[in-house]
C-alpha cells in the first residue's frame, strides 16, 4: 500500500482528505435520489452558474449501488479554491489571486512522481467479462447531449512514442458501451500530439482514464502545463511532496495510487465512434457529433464506495470558467513574465468568456509600444493561444477582475481606428462556434489596446476613479447606506 503522507504545505494529499477539510468549512452537502438521465444535470447547472454554492455529492443515485457517487462543483468558491492549493481560505478574492499569482510567478519547482507499489485505487479490481463502465452512475449533462460523459472532471493518461514524457490531460469522455469509451482531443492539445504520433506509427495508443482523482491532479490536467512536464510533477512541486504513482498493470503508463477510479485500456488507430453531441465550454454545441476514436477497456480499478469527480462546462459564467480563470490568469501572467515582460500589474481571464474569450491585463506603462507587446504576447503565448478571442491591455488604475471597469476602459481610451489590432490564422478548432464548419482550425484575435496613449498620457483627462483609499473612507463612514456596515450612533 501506498504511505499515508501527511502534507507539509497544508494541500489535501486525495479527494477523501479535501472532501474533509471543505465539509470543514461547511461547504459540502449531499443530495439523494437524483437520477443521471435528467436531474444530476440540471442540479449541477444550478451549482455551477450560482458563484459561492457548495460542492455536492450525489449519492443514492437510482439504478445504481449506494456509495457510487458523483461530486458536483468541487471547485465554485474562492475557499475551496483556497483549500485545494493550500492558502488561506479565509483571505479576501483579491489576496487570494495575488497570492497565487505570486507563487507562480516566483515558479513551480516540479518534484517527480514518486513509484509505490500498490494503492486505494487497487480495492476492486475489474479485468476480462468483469470489465463494465456502466456499473458507475454517469450522467446526461445537458439537455440535448448525445450520450452519457463519465469523463468531465477527469484525465487522461498517455505518453509519447517518441520522446517517452507523460501527460495527463482533461479531455471528455463519452460510455459507449460496458468497455469502450470515446474521447475528444482538440488539435494541438498534449494528448493529441501523442495521438497523432502513435496513429501515424499505425500503433494502438495505450490510455488510462481516470474519472475521479484529487482535485488538484484534474486541476493540473486541465491547465496549459508546459510540453513535457508531466502534470504529477507539477503537482508534486505545488504540494511540496512527490505524487505517488503506481505502474499501470496493462499499459505501463503511470496511474495515480490514490485515484477513485482509473480505467486502462488502448485506442486503435482504425476504430472509431460516433461521440457527441456535448455541451461545451462556449455555450454551445460547436463541434457536433464526429467519428472520434475509442478506448477499448481492459481493466478498470476503483475504490469502494468510489467518487466520480464531475465538472461539466455550462453557458459562461460557470463552475469552469470561474476555477480555470483564477488557474490560467496565474499560468498567462507567469508565461508574460517568463518572456520578459516588465511592468505587469493585473491579468484576469475573463468567465464570460470561458477564461479564454476575453483576457485583460492591466500594465504601468513603461515605454513606447509597451502596451501592444504585452497584448500581442499574452494573445500568443501558450497559456492564451488556444482558442482566444479578445485581448484588451488597461492601465493599472484598472481592477482588471471587475469587468465594467475593463470595459469602461474599452469605451473610454481606445478609439477603434487606432486602438484595435487583428492578428489572424491564429490556433482555434471544431469547438469554436463564430467560424463555419469548413473554415475551423483557425481564428483571428483582436488585441484591444485600452491603455491612454502613450504620447499624451499626461495630458490625457484625469480619471474621475476614487483612489482606494478614499474608496476604503468612503466604504467604512458611508458603507452603510448600501447595507454594509453598521450605521454610527448619534
Ligand atoms: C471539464 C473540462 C473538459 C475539457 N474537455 C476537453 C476536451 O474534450 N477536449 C480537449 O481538447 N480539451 C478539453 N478541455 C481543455 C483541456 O483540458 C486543456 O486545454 C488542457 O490544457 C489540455 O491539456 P494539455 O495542455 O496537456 O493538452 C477540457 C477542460 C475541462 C476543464
Amino acid at each position: 500500500m501506498a504511505t499515508a503522507i501527511k502534507a507539509p504545505t497544508g494541500v489535501p494529499t486525495d479527494l477523501r482528505e479535501w472532501l474533509s477539510a471543505v465539509d470543514k468549512l461547511g461547504e459540502l452537502q449531499v443530495a439523494t435520489g437524483a437520477s443521471v438521465e435528467e436531474d444530476i444535470g440540471m442540479a449541477t447547472e444550478l451549482l455551477g452558474r450560482s458563484r459561492g454554492s457548495k460542492a455536492t455529492i450525489f449519492d443514492e443515485v437510482p439504478g445504481y449501488k449506494k456509495g457510487f457517487r458523483v461530486l458536483s462543483n468541487a471547485l465554485g468558491s474562492f475557499r475551496r479554491l483556497a483549500v485545494t492549493l493550500g492558502l488561506p481560505p479565509d483571505e479576501s478574492p483579491h489576496e487570494l489571486v495575488r497570492l497565487w499569482q505570486e507563487r507562480v510567478r516566483k515558479g513551480i519547482q516540479p518534484i517527480p512522481a514518486e513509484y509505490v507499489k500498490d494503492g486505494p485505487v487497487f480495492e476492486n479490481v475489474l479485468r476480462g467479462d468483469a470489465v463494465d463502465c456502466l456499473i458507475f452512475p454517469t450522467p446526461k449533462w445537458h439537455e440535448f447531449d448525445g450520450g452519457r460523459y463519465l469523463g468531465t472532471g477527469s484525465f487522461d493518461i498517455t505518453r509519447d512514442p517518441d520522446e517517452g514524457w507523460v501527460n495527463l490531460g482533461t479531455y471528455r469522455v463519452m460510455v459507449h458501451g460496458k468497455d469502450r469509451l470515446g474521447f475528444y482531443i482538440s488539435p494541438g492539445k498534449h494528448g493529441r500530439q501523442h495521438r497523432d504520433k502513435w496513429f501515424a506509427r499505425g500503433e494502438k495508443m495505450p490510455i488510462a482514464f481516470v474519472p475521479g482523482s484529487t482535485p488538484l491532479l484534474f486541476w493540473s490536467a486541465c491547465t496549459e502545463i508546459p510540453y513535457g512536464l508531466t502534470e504529477y510533477d507539477w503537482v508534486g512541486g505545488v504540494r511540496g511532496f512527490p505524487y505517488q504513482v503506481v505502474k499501470g498493470p496493462i499499459t505501463g503508463l503511470p496511474i495515480p495510487a490514490d485515484a477513485e477510479i482509473v480505467i486502462e485500456g488502448y485506442a486503435d488507430p482504425n476504430e472509431r465512434e460516433v461521440e457527441g453531441p456535448f455541451g461545451e465550454w462556449t455555450g454551445y454545441y460547436a463541434s457536433m457529433e464526429r467519428p472520434e476514436p475509442v478506448i477499448r477497456v481492459e481493466a478498470i480499478y476503483h475504490r469502494n464506495d468510489p467518487i466520480i469527480l464531475a465538472s461539466p462546462p455550462n453557458v459562461p459564467p460557470d463552475e469552469q470558467s470561474f476555477y480555470r480563470a483564477f488557474m490560467r490568469s496565474a499560468r498567462l501572467r507567469g508565461d508574460l513574465e517568463a518572456a520578459s515582460i516588465p511592468g505587469i500589474s493585473g491579468v484576469w481571464c475573463h468567465e464570460v468568456g470561458g477564461s479564454r474569450l476575453f483576457n485583460a491585463i492591466s500594465i504601468d506603462q513603461r515605454y513606447a509600444g509597451h502596451a501592444r507587446q504585452v497584448g500581442h504576447a499574452a494573445a500568443t503565448v501558450h497559456t492564451g493561444a488556444y482558442l482566444g478571442r479578445y485581448t484588451v491591455v488597461v492601465d493599472s488604475d484598472i481592477d482588471v477582475m471587475d469587468l465594467e471597469q475593463v470595459m469602461w476602459a474599452v469605451c473610454t481610451r481606445s478609439e477603434p481606428a487606432e486602438s484595435i489590432d487583428i492578428i489572424p490564422r491564429m490556433w482555434s478548432g471544431p469547438l469554436d462556434p463564430r467560424i463555419p464548419p469548413e473554415k475551423k482550425g483557425f481564428s483571428s484575435r483582436a488585441v484591444i489596446d485600452a491603455t491612454r496613449p502613450w504620447e499624451w498620457r499626461d495630458r490625457f483627462p484625469a480619471s474621475q476613479l476614487p483612489t482606494p483609499a478614499t474608496r476604503r473612507k468612503a466604504e467604512e463612514r458611508w458603507g452603510w447606506l448600501i447595507g454594509k456596515g453598521e450605521r454610527p450612533k448619534k
